[in-house]
């Protein structure tokens, strides 16, 4: 622990498993109070049982009025905001475009798109006010490339760049907006679909000079980095953390 976020105050949404579970347990080890927050009925308290500085919410992010009441309970806890990070995400149930479910793409867009858009806007004013506000969201290879199918998943992906990029703008002096692009981490998304097409998990390790899958600390690392002072300069960008997997040709 070396203190990177001490006197910090961040919310954290799909904080009970993967990536958004690593990163809360990193940004209160690193001296931050965190507001964890995922649906109802999910292990969320158990997780952070042990962290004192993490508050637990179960909250669906995408209900009407959530983001409103989960800024104002994280304002009610800590008195301040410093760091929004947007994690919880889907990839729905997939499929092409010529079949694909309506409702599987409202579904997707509601989570990975508008609650994002929804979280910031309720942040801002809050924001504002830190002196050093950061907006983390996370994108996706798929912010970049596409391959057919994950239609909805692909444009939401592409669409938080797009977001970022324009929240960086707005924060300005205030703070910085960039949004993550992890490879392939073992989570409760990918897991499921490695062990059912080992084919598909054979070739995103290889794919990846450094030859192993990312682990969802390793995603927490660079949340870390963007979330402190030390990436005060750092804004507008999408940050690969893919063990060299996109540039590998
Ligand atoms: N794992 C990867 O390889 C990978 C790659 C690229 C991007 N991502 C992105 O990383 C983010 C985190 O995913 P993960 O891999 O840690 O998966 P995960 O399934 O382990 O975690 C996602 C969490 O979000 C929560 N969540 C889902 N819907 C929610 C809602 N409506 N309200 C509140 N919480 C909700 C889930 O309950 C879960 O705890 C997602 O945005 C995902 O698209 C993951």
């Amino acid at each position: 622990m070396t203190g990177l976020l001490e006197g910090k105050a961040a919310i954290v949404t799909g904080a009970a498993s993967g990536i958004g579970e690593a990163s809360a347990r990193l940004m209160a080890s690193e001296g931050a109070r965190v507001l964890a927050v995922d649906l109802p009925g999910k292990p969320l308290a158990q997780v952070h049982a042990g962290s004192p500085s993490i508050i637990c919410m179960d909250m669906d992010v995408t209900a009407l009025g959530a983001a409103d009441a989960i800024v104002a309970a994280a304002i009610d806890a800590f008195g301040r905001l410093d760091i929004l990070f947007n994690n919880a995400g889907t990839v729905g149930k997939g499929g092409v475009v010529e079949t694909h479910d309506e409702a599987d793409w409202n579904f997707v867009i509601g989570l990975n798109l508008t609650s994002v858009y929804r979280l910031s806007k309720a942040a801002i004013p809050f924001l504002k006010q830190s002196g050093a506000a950061r907006i983390i969201n996370v994108g996706s290879v798929r912010s970049d490339f596409a391959d057919s199918g994950a239609v909805a998943y692909t444009s939401t992906k592409h669409a938080v760049a797009g977001l970022t990029k324009v929240l960086a703008c707005e924060l300005g002096p205030y703070g910085t907006a960039n949004y993550i692009q992890p490879g392939a981490i073992l989570t409760g998304i990918t897991s499921p679909a490695f062990e059912r097409m080992p084919d598909y998990a054979k070739y995103w390790k290889e794919r990846a000079p450094v030859g192993r899958f990312g682990e969802s600390e390793d995603i927490a690392n660079a949340v870390l980095y963007l979330a402190s002072d030390e990436a005060d300069f750092v804004s507008g960008i999408g940050l690969w953390v893919d063990g060299g997997a996109v540039s590998h040709y």
